[in-house]
């Protein structure tokens, strides 16, 4: 069976058709993968402006569903089911994709299966890899979630860490921004952490020993020691700040504290300064993101690691995945680029996997900004 799936969680508008091989280690096949950036328009305002994404999806989709139909080289008749994101994300973007989906679904007699975001990024590595090894200890690092989970038996996801305060994603944004590289940030600083040295900034590295007095309600209570489930959060806020201070020192800058991170944008630094802080701060981000990784698989006593969302595609993280993975003679998982950032394949890999598990559910699903999973 061929499913169709869009997603429009954010300012990426997405359709994609994923194919059922009948193989249980590798069940899904990717027949095509449409993705409509919106980076041009938001750049200019250095970040996602949700009523300008929320239109542009407007806009988009019908073409990028035709498109996704077209590559597979279908029509609608040959599909069998439709998926969408449900949420988390902007609620103006999803409504689009979500309002459609249930549209075109009523009106070809097709289900349609809500995904959660984030199970979509999951299930990106298997329709990349195949089945992985269980348990699994992944990683969802994007630019709205920096989350860890234990994936025990497929399709089961129990979150074991969490960012406390920014997405690492998030973090790479606001540093770029600061340092004058623009939007989206990731990509900015992969590039120029290339031309730096790693070890010219010694910047802070969090370690969180307080209890979370927000925790989510989905905590893997009893699965680790306390002062172990504590170790595996993750906070990138106070980095971010010393960047900021950082780059004041150096510039001379505004007075400390009293302007917002952005007003420092347009600062000169010497192109080599810039490049040193890249790679001092990108050193310090993927070493966190690696240790809570690793440290949560030993725990867990995790047969592979995965790592998934959309900085997932930095290329120091990969390459130190690898290095540990061969060091620790654990297995581990990236999706390929294409598969790293939003897209709709991974929201029709999740929408399968849970048709086959549960069923389509009735239509009268709404889209959900905060949807837990
Ligand atoms: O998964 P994604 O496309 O959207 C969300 O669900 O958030 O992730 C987007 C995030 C952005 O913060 C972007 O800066 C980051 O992924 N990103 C990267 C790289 N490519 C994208 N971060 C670091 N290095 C990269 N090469
Ligand atoms: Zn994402």
């Amino acid at each position: 069976m061929n499913l169709l799936a869009i997603e429009t969680s954010c300012d990426e508008t997405a359709a994609a058709v994923i194919a059922e091989t009948g193989d249980s280690a590798r069940p899904w096949a990717l027949r095509s993968n449409i993705v409509a950036s919106q980076v041009a328009i938001h750049r200019e305002w250095g970040g996602v402006v949700p009523e300008l994404a929320s239109r542009q999806h407007v806009r988009d989709i019908c073409g990028v569903v035709e498109a996704a139909l077209s590559a597979a080289d279908m029509t609608l008749d040959d599909a069998g089911a439709l998926a969408v994101t449900q949420g988390p994300g902007l609620v103006g973007s999803l409504l689009v994709g979500v309002a459609f989906a249930k549209a075109l679904a009523w009106s070809r007699g097709l289900p349609v299966v809500p995904v959660h975001h984030l199970a979509g990024h999951i299930e990106s590595l298997t329709l990349a890899h195949g089945e992985l090894p269980l348990p699994a200890a992944v990683l969802v690092v994007s630019g709205g979630h920096t989350s860890l989970y234990l994936v025990p038996a497929p399709g089961e996801y129990r979150l074991i860490g969490r960012t406390r305060d920014d997405a690492a994603g998030e973090a790479y944004d606001k540093v770029a921004k600061l340092l004058g590289l623009g939007y989206p940030g990731g990509p900015a600083i992969d590039r120029m952490a290339r031309e730096g040295n790693d070890r010219a900034v010694d910047f802070p590295v969090a370690r969180l020993t307080h209890a979370d007095r927000n925790r989510p309600r989905a905590t893997a209570d009893g699965l680790l020691p306390p002062d172990v489930a504590r170790r595996l959060d993750f906070s990138f806020s106070g980095l971010k700040t010393a960047v900021l201070r950082l780059v004041r020192e150096r510039t001379g800058g505004v007075a400390a504290g009293k302007a917002a991170a952005s007003d420092a944008s347009g600062v000169t630094l010497p192109p080599g300064d810039v490049a040193d802080i890249c790679a001092s701060f990108q050193r310090v981000v993927v070493d966190a993101l690696l240790d809570r990784t690793f440290e949560a698989a030993g725990w867990l006593g995790a047969r592979s690691i995965g790592i998934a969302g959309g900085v997932s595609a930095n290329s120091r993280l990969r390459a130190e995945a690898d290095a540990r993975g061969r060091r620790h003679l654990i297995p581990v998982f990236v999706p390929p680029l294409a598969l790293s950032t939003d897209n709709a394949a991974m929201i029709g890999a999740a929408g399968l996997r849970r048709l086959r598990s549960r069923g389509p559910g009735p239509l009268d699903f709404n889209a959900e900004a905060g949807l837990t999973l």
